[in-house]
């Protein structure tokens, strides 16, 4: 049996004084929150450290949006996989379709960045996900098998051991067009199969969340379908009320 987890991605929005109403929020339910499932917040880069201070105490845990390829040195800008996890965070997504539209992450890349997290204790939240073009084109799964299949060629065959999958189709991410939970769970069940080739445990353990426009109202419908082990949730994780609702709905 998988356990659930919801994760919350901010993108590129918080501040200090919604953080504090936010967590605020979140205490009087952080107990039965994360009885029955894991919950990931992910804030922007600098208020990784107060989020984990503000929930110490708590199950409750904290994730990164992005993580640097590279080990440490002269890279301006960037954040390692080790600062990360010096922070506290336990997560981070790998991938994410606004890293690989907006600042052309490739297949590559994205393999390096998962395995350098791997390698610094954190567990990557690979996003893997077809565009409307490629859905309509028919290569929704290629293109998924691609994305998975370039973190298998860099790191071989355990590649994806300790990690979890997200399916985000790209035509449902802050569009309010959800995939229905057929279509979800076909492409997760696809997925499945697909690592089934390389390990039949790993198939059965691996975590699934799905993503793009997931909200309190559809939550409870997609995370019913057999495949689908959780959620990434964007513009409804960033209020608390919805946030909270979405975890309770769910397994
Ligand atoms: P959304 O974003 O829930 O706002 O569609 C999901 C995501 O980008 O992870």
């Amino acid at each position: 049996m998988r356990r659930k987890l919801i994760a919350g991605n901010w993108k590129m929005h918080g501040t200090q004084e919604f953080i504090r109403e936010y967590v605020d929020a979140l205490m009087p339910n952080h107990i039965t929150l994360t009885e029955n499932r894991d919950v990931v917040v992910i804030p922007p880069f600098p208020y990784l450290s107060y989020l984990n201070s503000l929930f110490e105490q708590t199950n409750l845990s904290i994730g990164a949006q992005n993580v640097s390829s590279e080990l440490a040195g002269a890279f301006t800008g960037e954040v390692s996989a080790e600062m990360l996890k010096d922070a506290g965070c336990d997560y981070v997504l790998v991938g994410h379709s606004e890293r690989r539209t907006l600042f052309n992450e490739s297949n590559e890349l994205v393999a390096k960045k998962l395995l350098v997290a791997k390698s610094a204790g954190l567990t990557p939240i690979l996003c893997v996900g077809e565009t409307l073009e490629q859905r309509v084109q028919g290569i929704t799964e290629a293109t998924i098998s691609n994305q998975i299949q370039a973190v298998i060629e860099l790191g071989g065959d355990t590649a994806l051991e300790d990690t979890m999958l997200a399916y985000e189709p790209v035509w449902a991410i802050g569009t309010g067009q959800t995939a229905t939970p057929e279509q979800a769970q076909n492409v997760h069940e696809f997925i499945r199969n697909r690592l089934e080739g390389l390990s039949k445990s790993l198939s059965e353990r691996i975590i699934m969340l799905y993503g793009g426009s997931v909200k309190a109202s559809n939550a409870a419908e997609l995370m019913s379908m057999p495949d689908i082990d959780g959620a990434l949730v964007g513009g409804a994780s960033l209020k608390a009320e919805d946030f909270i609702q979405i975890c309770e709905t769910t397994g």
